[in-house]
């Protein structure tokens, strides 16, 4: 089944309006036809209504997404974010379970840059929990899975990866479960520099794939499994050329408008 590529830059912790703007204005500019490749955008909280306002504004294609949500409704939740406030600001998408968000008490804590960070802890049971309202919203969520290096050493890879599919994915509407979008994120390729070799990538990208499969099949053939975790517009053709990996989630190379737009142009290469 063809699957449309999909490329999404994650901003994370970056980006004031004024500076989310000025890339987002640039990355219009870049006048390629992109079909069949769907693009979007990750702004920080703080800039999601201004970026949606500028991308309803040029008419632009390119889809707005949060990095998170915490619930449906509203509610006393100092600090968090709702669902009716993310489409309010205009968003399609929401990043669930991304690693810099999962708490991983009890491991080696390679992943943890602030001691704040534990603080997130999203668990299997969160991304699941919040994967079942988003998908009853109009928002598609964007699932973020990948094992820590401590894991991968341990060659437990598959079924980190296999159980936090399983996991997140459990009980969703299997009429609507082939909207989701899966992101294979190694935590150590994350940041890092060093990409996951194009082959592994792949061997991963087609077991999440197999994972859903058992599950329901048709949602399987038509879910979009992306790769994240240093993609660059020179390792971007290699990655996207394998055949489960249906596009990107961007983190560094999203904040460069001709870098990115670099890596939207190589998934068009690759979707023929
Ligand atoms: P980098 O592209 O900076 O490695 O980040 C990947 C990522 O975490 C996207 O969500």
């Amino acid at each position: 089944m063809a699957r449309n590529p999909f490329i999404a830059g994650n901003w994370k912790m970056n980006m004031t309006v004024p500076e989310g703007t000025a890339l987002v204005t640039a990355l219009i500019e870049e006048k390629d036809d992109i079909t069949p490749v769907e693009v979007g955008v990750c702004p920080p909280a703080t800039a999601l209504y201004a970026i949606g306002k500028l991308l309803q504004e040029k008419g632009s294609a390119i889809k707005l997404g949060a990095q998170d949500v915490f619930g449906d409704g509203t509610g006393a939740f100092t600090g968090m974010l709702s669902i009716p406030m993310l489409v309010d600001c205009g968003c399609q998408y929401v990043i669930l379970g991304h690693s810099e968000r999962r708490g991983r008490f009890g491991t080696t804590p390679d992943w943890l840059t602030s001691p704040l960070q534990a603080l997130f802890a999203d668990s299997n049971e969160s991304v699941n929990l919040k994967a079942s309202i988003v998908m009853r919203s109009p928002l598609t969520p964007i699932i973020c899975v990948g094992e820590t290096i401590d894991e991968r050493k341990a060659g437990k890879t598959d079924d980190v990866v296999r159980s936090q599919v399983e996991a997140a994915l459990q009980g969703l509407d299997k009429g609507r479960l082939g909207e989701v979008v899966l992101a294979y994120e190694p935590v150590w390729a994350i940041g890092t520099g060093e990409t996951c070799d194009s082959a592994e990538a792949q061997r991963v990208c087609q077991l999440i794939r197999n994972t859903v499969a058992a599950i329901d099949t048709a949602a399987a053939g038509a879910m979009r499994i992306q790769y994240g975790g240093s993609v660059k517009a020179d390792n971007a053709e290699e990655l996207l050329g394998q055949p489960d990996i249906d596009g990107a989630l961007v983190g560094g190379a999203s904040l460069k408008a001709a870098d990115f737009a670099a890596i939207v142009r190589a998934a068009k290469v690759t979707a023929g």
